[in-house]
């Protein structure tokens, strides 16, 4: 009975007002700041491109848990994407009471925030823009990390931008969430007081340098990751599709195992088969019309497939 006097006067019995409106904005900050945070660490791992494609492939190996499962598996980052994504569905519903839903209440919003003028006002403004643009954008590129996180890696992030013409909504994308983000934290800092100190005007002056900062700083590193990805995408153009294999992987293998002297090695096609297949996943012989059974065009051959690797003479 409270229950439907309060749904239909908005007050409970004892004439107090609902807590749960208060709820929802405590949690619409959290999710928020939780998210805000990732995407400052997302932004620093996936810039790891710009210190080398090794380094970059290290990271990703990471996420897949290479330090407690032999080889790392892609369903860890299915696990961690699933999450952040529940996250964002939440924050965003939360978001969506705060938008206006007809026309009427934009026209009033839009016309108050020209003639206030306040900078705080238009922030919202923008804050609410990009929050709605990410509904789409943010869910594109989460689809396919969610479904396809195996091809996440050196290539496989640049074939993404360029051959599968991602780069579009993640420039879009990183316009939205930089935006989105660094206002957020600004507007949560405001909201709740953090930093306040004895002046709260003066504090306001500086957090919002502070925010203008961020975005700087976090717009030029994402520009230039893109810019990266988008170099190695067109350059890997013609092979869009094949796997990164670290330089590590090919030095070891180059100087430990297989080829420093051929006793080490039957000189059949099989064995060869095996030692590459071996070491080299994602890589599939033709067939066997394409390959002699001779150690000269088996040297030939792997050479072609895989630069950074040098035979040593027999019995060097
Ligand atoms: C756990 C969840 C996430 C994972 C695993 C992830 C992973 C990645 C990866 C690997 C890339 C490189 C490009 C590619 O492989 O396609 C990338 C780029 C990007 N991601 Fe995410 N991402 C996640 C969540 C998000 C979220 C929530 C946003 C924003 C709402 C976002 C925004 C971006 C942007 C803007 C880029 C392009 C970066 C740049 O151009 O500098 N990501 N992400």
């Amino acid at each position: 009975m409270s229950n439907l006097i309060e749904g239909f006067l908005g007050k409970s019995v004892e004439g107090k007002k609902s807590r749960v409106p208060a709820k929802l904005d405590y949690w619409q900050s959290a999710t928020g700041l939780f998210l805000a945070l990732f995407m400052w660490g997302h932004m620093f791992f996936v810039s790891s491109i710009l210190i080398s494609k090794d380094f970059m492939y290290s990271v990703t190996k990471m996420f897949e848990g290479v330090s407690f499962i032999n080889g790392g598996n892609p369903f860890i980052v299915s696990v961690a994407v699933a999450i952040v994504l529940t996250i964002i569905i939440i924050h965003a519903g939360l978001g969506m009471r705060k938008l206006p839903t007809n026309y009427r209440q934009y026209q009033v919003f839009r016309t108050h925030m020209k003639m206030i003028k306040h900078e705080d006002t238009t922030l919202w403004f923008i804050q609410a823009f990009t929050g709605f643009a990410m509904f789409f954008l943010a869910s594109a590129h989460l689809f396919i990390m969610l479904t396809k996180p195996e091809t996440i890696g050196p290539f496989g992030s640049a074939d993404r931008m360029v051959t599968d013409w991602m780069w579009p909504i993640y420039l879009l994308l990183l316009l939205a969430v930089e935006f989105h983000g660094s206002i957020g934290l600004y507007r949560l800092s405001v909201k709740w007081g953090w930093f306040e100190g004895d002046n709260a005007k003066e504090t306001r002056v500086k957090l919002k340098k502070v925010k203008w900062g961020i975005t700087a700083f976090f717009l030029i590193l994402g520009l230039t990751t893109l810019a990266a990805y988008m170099k190695i995408g067109f350059e890997h153009k013609a092979q869009a599709g094949q796997r990164f294999q670290p330089t590590a992987m090919i030095k070891n293998i180059d100087s430990t195992n297989s080829f420093q002297s051929l006793s080490k090695m039957d000189n059949t096609e099989t064995s060869f088969r095996t030692i590459v297949a071996r070491n080299f996943s994602g890589i599939h012989f033709q067939g066997k019309s394409k390959i002699e059974n001779t150690e000269i065009s088996f040297r030939a051959s792997v050479a072609r497939n895989f630069s950074g690797i040098h035979f040593q003479k027999k019995g060097a």
